[in-house]
């Protein structure tokens, strides 16, 4: 999806969040700008550690001490025109946005479910809580035809069903389930798949794209799995200690990577799209993100770092329509 055509649902402006702990102050995210636009899939990438969930969270504000989000503008668009400015809104507001409007899914799905109520009393009851039924009898009854919509196997049998009588593959549909239950307009998938083996993560995104595309939803994805982000991604960031360093639509990201973070990260797993014969880890640690490094934060891993930068943070800068990276090399050459 080209820049320019895009109608954004979400926008995020110089997002800075910290985390107040005994031993110092976190900066998790250092200075994050970005947009999804509507029906897109939108993919974070990048290492443990690097700002994916705090990113992915702070876009409705579930941000708790010690963490706070110190500066930054985030706009929601539940409609084209239509804005919606996520820093002004009240607790009561921001509940409702969150599972109405922008959903999450995250990547535990036994975390994620109450284990002492069935499926479809948990189904029935998040309908109930936003109003899409009247009672929760109504929303039981309302919560087979959503564990249908998400593939459930035997779905009448499966709305009686405690979590642990659910495989994980099943625990994670009824919390799509769930999380489709409002007919939310944003969905964002946390590592969705992680805790599932390989065949279950393809049948779960699978799931995920069908029903993106029956519902009109718009989808971040976030995921360390590169083979994920190049099937079922559209546009791209990569993240590295706090701060997007590349953005680029998906085949242009495997293509024509530029930020030398990006090109380790491809370097260093298989994927289908890289011909890449050798594997390479990439040299040093995350840093600390309480003193994290001056300038850019890369920089001590980083084979092409040179003077400038471990004295200033290098910005995103656009190199070819829609293709933006963070690095001095690229100034350079
Ligand atoms: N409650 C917290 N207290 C202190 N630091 C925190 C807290 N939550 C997150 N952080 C820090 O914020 C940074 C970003 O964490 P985040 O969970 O966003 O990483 P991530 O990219 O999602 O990693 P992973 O791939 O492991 O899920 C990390 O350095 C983490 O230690
Ligand atoms: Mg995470």
């Amino acid at each position: 999806m080209a820049p320019a055509e895009c109608d954004p649902i979400i926008e995020v402006e110089n997002l800075k969040v910290y985390f107040y702990t005994y031993a110092g102050i976190v900066k998790a995210i250092e200075d994050v700008s970005f947009r999804i636009c509507r029906g897109e899939t939108y993919c974070l990438v990048g290492e443990t550690g690097c700002g994916k969930s705090v990113t992915s969270r702070a876009l409705t504000r579930l941000i708790y001490p010690p963490g706070r989000i110190v500066e930054g503008k985030i706009y929601y668009y539940p409609e084209p025109g239509r804005r919606v400015d996520i820093m002004s809104l009240d607790e009561k507001e921001l509940r409702r946005i969150r599972g109405e409007e922008i959903a999450y899914i995250f990547q535990d799905p036994s975390a994620a479910l109450d284990p002492l109520y069935t499926i479809g009393y948990q189904v029935g009851e998040t309908m109930l809580a936003h109003g899409r039924v009247r009672s929760l009898r109504e929303g039981v009854r309302r919560a087979v035809g959503v564990l249908k919509t998400v593939l459930m196997p035997d779905p009448e049998k499966r709305v009686k069903s405690y979590p642990h009588e659910l495989s994980g593959g099943m625990k994670q549909r009824g919390v799509i389930g769930i999380s489709l239950s409002n007919r939310p307009k944003l969905l964002i998938a946390d590592e969705p798949t992680t805790a599932l083996d390989v065949t279950i993560q393809a049948q779960i995104m699978d799931l995920l794209t069908q029903l993106k595309r029956e519902h009109g939803l718009t989808l971040l994805l976030i995921t360390h799995n590169l083979g994920l982000v190049a099937e079922y991604c559209d546009r791209v960031a990569v993240m590295y200690a706090g701060n997007i360093v590349e953005e680029a639509p998906v085949d242009e990201l495997f293509s024509n990577p530029l930020h030398p973070y990006t090109r380790a990260l491809i370097r260093a797993v298989p994927n289908p799209l890289a011909k890449i014969e050798n594997l390479e880890h990439i040299p040093g640690t995350v840093p600390n993100l309480i003193t994290p490094p001056p300038g850019c934060r890369f920089h001590p891993r980083c084979p092409l770092a040179f003077d400038r930068c471990s004295r200033e943070k290098p910005l995103l800068k656009e190199y070819s329509p829609g293709h933006k990276a963070a690095c001095w090399a690229l100034e350079k050459s």
